[in-house]
């Protein structure tokens, strides 16, 4: 939540910022703001709204040139998305300026304490006090070396609560300062300039080179130089890595929305995730797993936790995971896991899915599972993010950026690196004979082959979009692996169209959700392959006949050639065969297309749906 970006080098530095504000603006955009050191003071400009609300108002003012700035893009926590409250903010003298990713949680005592003092707020936010403490800090600076870096380290020791802050000052020219505690923040390392940003996207056109900033560490960037400490002021230890992704990876290609891009992109993704998982000895090999064989087989429990769709990703896992591998295995909301006092030994294996690696409520589930002596495996796609560098393992998605709120093509790679490990586990735990295991291999080789047939064949969900588009309720089913697309198809509905939305495990109906059903509801069904599953087929028809008998429109997600269940569909939307588990990789394709499209016809912003951000960085 809330993206941030700073600079220092020989380019006007406002282009830079702005340039990577619009690459971060996924992250928040309930105002914009940025500030250059120009002429010995700060210059600043903020807008609440959209990026685009700042840069027609730059437009209009006198240009802030200078090669040192930073700006923000926001996702509101403390104070409505209003001009005041937009950042960056500014002591009382208007000497530094700072922008915050996070919450501060003792800032109404922080703030009482600088009111008395005599500092004078203009704004709600509990950002805006950081501004004030770095004004004390400063003052007293010559106690000190009177540097930004020190004031920022001895300002962060005071702040209960996650924060990302990135900040300049008059006083300290030609340097960008940022400190982490349970926040993203990333270095950009180019040729005589670096960067600091929220996530590497913001820098990709400029260099591939960053280095991770961990835990409760203070970064300066300088034109040529870039230097790292720990609160107390020690050396930070940090990891250099390569982004592997380009610039245009980050670009909609001709695509009205990076939604619609990332969907088309699904069937190379699919096939990206599954690279270089085998060695020449035929047996599976996962790059960053860090855990021994030894390790794996002691594991008694898994416990696999994510949120929204991370979390579907997870409930999918279990299936494959109890299947192969024949290890118990449980899925939690990583929101409420901690507060649900889980039973966690030496032998329970936590799987964390998250596509940002930055999600908070992910992170602090983990970080007590650590805690317990509990290993950690995460699965993300964003390298050098909190989580995998908080676990013991990770699986990388390789799925390039996911820029739309909306996650599509991370959750089909979720599911493509949750059943390869549980390929890899039942190799390691012997649960599977190595043919199963190359046969499955087999099947998920042909999975991209299979997306691209759903893509292809999807104009009569977009005809179905345009009748439904003025709904005010669609209702999803599903059973076994289906129910969790089931949930994941409410979810997309629910936060790009703004439609009540729910999924239901099928065989709940008759418990309760039944009632909802009246003439005309449009209710979708996700129907498991006739062949492999007959009797969980057989009682899904007769629920789709149950609800057709009270007056629903039935929508029909089915195999190819399914005789059984075509009679009862007034849309069918058929799926290429595959195998049952599998059948998640096809059958959630549909259902992201459809809300796309009835999110577009509806005229919303498909991208930057409202009150939401791409990546959750506060509990
Ligand atoms: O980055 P993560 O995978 O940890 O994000 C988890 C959820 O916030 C995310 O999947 C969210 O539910 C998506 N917007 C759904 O499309």
């Amino acid at each position: 939540m809330c993206g941030i970006v700073g600079y220092a080098g020989d380019r006007q530095a406002l282009g830079v910022v702005l340039e990577g504000l619009s690459r971060l603006e996924y992250r928040g955009y309930d105002s914009a703001g940025v500030a250059v050191l120009t002429e010995g003071k700060i210059a600043w400009a903020k807008r609440a709204g959209k990026l685009g609300n700042l840069t027609s108002a730059l437009k209009e003012s006198p240009p802030l040139p200078g090669t040192v700035g930073l700006g923000h893009t926001r996702w509101a926590t403390h104070g409505a998305p209003t001009d005041p409250n937009a950042h960056p903010h500014t002591d009382c003298d208007g000497n530094l300026a700072v922008v915050h990713n996070g919450i501060i949680e003792n800032f109404a005592e922080l703030r009482d304490e600088l009111k008395a003092g005599g500092h004078l707020m203009t704004s709600e936010t509990d950002t805006e006090l950081v501004a004030h403490l770095l004004e004390d800090e400063m003052a007293a600076g010559p106690a000190e070396d009177g540097s930004l870096a020190t004031a920022m380290r001895s300002v962060c020791q005071r702040l209960d609560g996650t924060f990302t802050l990135v900040a300049v000052d008059v006083r300290d020219p030609g340097v960008v300062v940022g400190a982490r505690r349970n926040s993203p923040l990333v270095v950009g390392r180019g040729d005589g300039e670096n960067f600091l940003a929220s996530d590497v996207a913001a820098f990709i056109s400029f260099t591939k080179d960053a280095t991770e900033i961990g835990q409760n560490q203070v970064a300066e960037i300088r034109a040529g130089e870039v230097t790292v400490t720990n609160f107390d002021g020690s050396p930070g230890a940090v990891r250099d890595f390569t982004v592997d992704w380009d610039a245009e990876a980050a670009e909609k290609a001709g695509f009205k929305w990076f939604m619609a891009k990332e969907i088309a992109e699904q069937p190379r993704a699919v096939a990206e995730a599954l690279v270089g998982r085998v060695g020449k000895d035929g047996r599976l090999v996962l790059d960053e797993m860090r855990l021994s064989d030894e390790e794996l087989r002691s594991v008694d429990r898994i416990v696999v936790l994510g949120c929204g769709t991370a979390y579907h990703a997870g409930m999918i896992a279990k299936y494959a995971i109890e299947h192969w591998a024949k290890i118990p295995c449980e899925v939690a909301l990583a929101s409420e896991f901690r507060y649900s006092d889980p039973i966690l030994t030496k032998s329970t294996l936590v799987i964390a899915i998250s596509q940002s690696g930055e999600t908070l409520d992910t992170l602090m589930a983990i970080r007590h599972a650590s805690e317990q002596h509990s290993r950690v495996l995460s699965i993300c796609n964003v390298k050098g993010s909190s989580i995998p560098r908080e676990s013991d393992g990770v699986v990388y998605l390789h799925a390039g950026p996911e820029i739309a709120v909306a996650s599509t093509k991370a959750f089909l790679t979720q599911l493509i690196a949750c059943y390869v490990l549980a390929l890899y586990l039942a190799q390691v735990r012997g649960s599977m004979y190595p043919d199963e295991i190359a046969m499955a291999l087999d099947h998920l080789r042909a999975m991209p082959n299979a997306v691209e047939e759903v893509l292809e064949r999807m104009g009569p969900v977009r005809a179905m979009a345009r009748e439904l588009a003025g709904e005010r309720c669609v209702l999803f089913l599903g059973r076994h692996v289906g129910f969790p697309v089931a949930l994941e198809g409410a979810l997309k509905l629910k936060e790009l169209a703004y439609m009540h939305a729910e999924g239901f495990a099928a065989g709940e109906l008759k418990h309760g959700p039944i009632a909802l059903i009246e003439p005309g509801l449009p209710v979708v069904i996700v129907t498991p392959p006739p062949a492999d599953m007959p009797v969980l087929h057989d009682k899904i028809v007769s629920n789709i006949q149950e609800i057709r008998a009270r007056g629903a429109r039935t929508i029909v997600l089915a195999e190819r050639g399914d005789e059984k269940v075509a009679p009862y569909a007034d849309t069918l939307i058929e799926l290429p065969p595959v195998p049952p588990l599998l059948q998640p990789l096809v059958a959630a394709v549909p259902l992201q297309v459809f809300a796309c499209e009835v999110a577009d016809i509806q005229g919303h912003d498909v991208d930057q749906p409202r009150n939401l951000a791409k990546s959750v960085t506060v509990e």
